[in-house]
């Protein structure tokens, strides 16, 4: 049987999503309020799914103290009370939750503490989400 644990976070950034291979007023009809030149902000929530089997010692999927340090190191202390723009990640790429849910999908997949990260869900605002699922083979 494979396990899945759970673990919420938040952080706070801010963004203005306004893509290069678009004029001015074609980014304003694709992203709105969005394309202000002045940016926003959201108070993002991050959900990350580990998956694997439970360690019959620990009874645990992913030891949460290291998961949480592995997140905070990665994620949180880069993208939190930040600007999206000025990352390198989006240096090339416009900061939607798409696209910040993949960035951070990538920064993760390789660099948990245990198991493998099978789903990973970023909420922009209450009605906002996109998820990036672990590819199956
Ligand atoms: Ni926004």
């Amino acid at each position: 049987m494979i396990a899945a644990f759970g673990r919420r976070y938040i952080f706070s950034a801010s963004h203005r999503l306004d893509a290069p291979a678009l004029d001015a007023d074609q980014n304003r009809a694709a992203y709105g309020k969005c394309n202000n030149a002045h940016g926003h902000g959201h108070n993002y929530f991050l959900q990350v799914m580990v998956a694997g089997p439970v360690n019959e010692e620990t009874g645990m999927v992913v030891d949460m103290a290291a998961l949480d340090e592995t997140v905070r190191r990665l994620v949180l202390d880069r993208f939190d009370q930040a600007n999206l723009n000025f990352d390198p990640l989006f240096a090339d790429c416009v900061p939607t939750t798409e696209n910040l849910c993949r960035e951070i999908f990538s920064l993760l997949q390789n660099a948990l503490p245990a198991g493998v990260l099978d789903q990973l869900r970023v909420e922009e605002t209450e009605n906002n989400f996109f998820e990036c699922l672990r590819e199956v083979d």
